[in-house]
């Protein structure tokens, strides 16, 4: 059994003519894991080297959700929370990035984005490592809901919500401390005598 007919990587071999037991690849092999039909989907820029305009699934409450995360975690350190910029990294002498409530930036498509965190680009470097290509996706998509709340007009907000605005947010009433109807949820008891 340990003297078997094989080849340890990478040893040589009299078979082949150029002596290598590990073969080449064959032409248009593809790494499991690794098969990318649709360039754009993971680099943001198509075929064309353009930025992809539209967003490659459908656009739900869980994309923005998922995506303000993820900015929150990756980008707001140097771009803040609010995307002007003026992150914790900048206050403390990082290079300093555009708002992303320029006019250029809230005019560009989606697709640029995502080539921004996928490549890099001058003083930011890339964030493929970190970021998938899918939460590339909802990273953009939630820097667009983002630049349209900083430009909101009194036109956006519907008509009957107008009268709240300038009033503090409350939180819904079924989350308000021991209304959820929640089993297990209660507000917990004062002790008695050291037990519940
Ligand atoms: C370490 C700081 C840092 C982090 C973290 C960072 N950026 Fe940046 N970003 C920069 C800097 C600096 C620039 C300006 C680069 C330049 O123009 O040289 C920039 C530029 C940009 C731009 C503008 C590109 C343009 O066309 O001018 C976008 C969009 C952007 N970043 C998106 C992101 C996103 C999305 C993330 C999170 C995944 C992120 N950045 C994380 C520092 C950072």
């Amino acid at each position: 059994m340990h003297n078997q007919p094989k080849y340890k990587p990478l040893r040589e071999t009299v078979y082949y003519p150029d002596m290598r037991s590990a073969r080449p690849l064959v032409a248009g092999t593809v790494a499991r894991g690794q098969l990318r039909l649709e360039p754009g989907f993971y680099t943001g820029l198509g075929s064309d080297q353009q930025p992809v305009t539209t967003l490659p699934f459908s656009l739900t409450r869980k994309v923005l959700e998922r995506g303000r995360e993820r900015f929150d975690i990756y980008c707001a350190p140097c771009h803040a929370e609010t995307g002007d910029g003026d992150g914790v990294i900048v206050q403390r002498g990082y290079l300093r990035p555009p708002s992303l409530h320029e006019d250029r930036l809230r005019k560009a498509p989606l697709g640029h984005f995502v080539d921004v965190v996928t490549n890099g680009l001058g003083g930011m470097p890339d964030y493929s490592q970190q970021v998938s290509p899918e939460d590339r996706w909802n990273i953009a998509a939630y820097i667009r809901a983002l630049q349209l709340s900083q430009s909101a007009t009194i036109a956006d907000v519907p008509e009957d919500q107008r009268q709240n605005l300038g009033k503090p947010l409350l939180p819904p009433s079924e989350m308000i401390h021991g209304k959820t109807g929640v089993t297990g949820m209660e507000p917990s008891k004062p002790l008695q005598d050291g037990k519940r």
